[in-house]
C-alpha cells in the first residue's frame, strides 16, 4: 500500500489524473475502472484538461464504472450515468463503444445482468486501474458493510446511512433510490492496480478503518489491505485520523527514490 498525502482536493485530484494519464500514455488501451461521487470532480477537470491541452488520447482507453443506482434511468440527472457523461465521457474521445457502466433501468433478471457485467470485464481482459472513493461509512463502489469480501457485481441494498447521504441530491424523499447494482468486492480486488481518492473530514473515520484497522466486511474498503497494488491517494482532512502519518511519509520517500517510475 502506497498512501499519498496532497493538502487540499484540487491538489488531490490532480495527482490522480497524472496518474490515470501516465497509465494511458504506457497503455494506450488501458482498461480503466471509473467511479462517481464529488471526490472525483477535480479528477475528471484534470483529465479534460490535460486531453483538451496536452492532447491525452482516450480513443482506445476502455472503461468500467463500478455502480448505478437501481431504477433510475440514465438521463435521470442523479444517475451515474448522467453524472460521467457531464463531467468527463462528453467532454473527451473515449469511444462510445468502450464506455460501460452498469445499467440501472434493468428488469428481470438481475443475475443474470450482472453475471453478463462481469464477462464483460473478463472479455476484454480485466481491469487495468481501477479508480475508488469511499463512502463514510467505509464502503467502496456500493458494497455497504458486511458485503462478502469475495462477492462479485450484484444488486445491493443501500444501507440507511448511504440513503441518508443521498437525500440532499433528490427533491422527494420516495425518489431516493434504495438499491444498486455494484462491482463486488472480489470484482474489484481483481484490477491489477488500485487508486483510492479521499477527500475532507467527513471520510477520516472511514480511511483510518481502510488503512489501519482490521481486516473487516464491516468497513469493506479494508479489503484493499489484501491487494499487492493499492495507492490511497487523500487531502490532510481525510488523513486527520491515521496514527501512522510520519511512517506514510518516510515509505514515499523511499518509494520515490527507490522507484522513480511507480507514480
Ligand atoms: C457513492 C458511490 C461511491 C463513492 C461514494 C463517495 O456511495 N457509490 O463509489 O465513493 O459515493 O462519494 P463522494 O465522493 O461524493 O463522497
Amino acid at each position: 500500500m502506497l498512501l499519498v498525502l496532497k493538502p487540499n482536493s484540487e491538489e488531490l485530484g490532480r495527482e490522480a489524473a497524472r496518474v490515470v494519464a501516465n497509465a494511458i500514455r504506457r497503455n494506450p488501451f488501458l482498461r480503466l475502472g471509473l467511479a462517481t461521487g464529488s471526490t472525483m470532480l477535480g479528477m475528471y477537470r484534470e483529465l479534460v484538461r490535460l486531453h483538451r491541452e496536452e492532447r491525452l488520447d482516450f480513443s482506445r482507453v476502455v472503461t468500467f464504472n463500478l455502480d448505478e443506482y437501481l431504477g433510475l434511468a440514465s438521463n435521470h440527472p442523479q444517475s451515474f450515468h448522467h453524472f460521467m457523461q457531464q463531467n468527463f465521457f462528453a467532454q473527451v474521445n473515449v469511444a462510445p463503444g468502450n464506455i460501460h457502466i452498469p445499467d440501472g433501468s434493468v428488469k428481470g433478471d438481475y443475475r443474470q445482468y450482472c453475471a453478463s457485467y462481469e464477462e464483460t470485464i473478463r472479455k476484454a481482459g480485466g481491469i487495468d486501474l481501477q479508480i475508488l472513493g469511499i463512502g463514510r461509512n467505509g464502503h467502496v463502489g456500493f458494497n455497504e458493510p458486511t458485503s462478502s469480501l469475495g462477492s462479485r457485481t450484484r444488486l445491493k441494498v443501500l444501507s440507511k446511512e448511504t440513503i441518508e447521504d443521498n437525500r440532499k441530491f433528490f427533491a422527494a424523499d420516495e425518489e431516493i433510490p434504495q438499491c444498486a447494482i455494484t462491482m463486488g468486492i472480489g470484482t474489484i480486488l481483481e484490477a491489477k492496480r488500485i487508486l483510492l481518492l479521499a477527500s475532507g473530514p467527513s471520510k477520516a473515520t472511514a480511511v483510518a478503518n481502510a488503512i489501519e484497522g482490521p481486516l473487516t466486511a464491516s468497513v469493506t474498503a479494508s479489503a484493499l489491505q489484501l491487494h499487492g497494488e493499492v495507492t490511497f491517494i487523500i487531502d490532510r482532512e481525510a488523513g486527520a485520523q491515521l496514527k501512522q502519518q510520519e511512517y506514510y511519509q518516510r515509505v514515499l520517500e523511499m518509494t520515490n527514490i527507490l522507484t522513480p517510475e511507480r507514480l
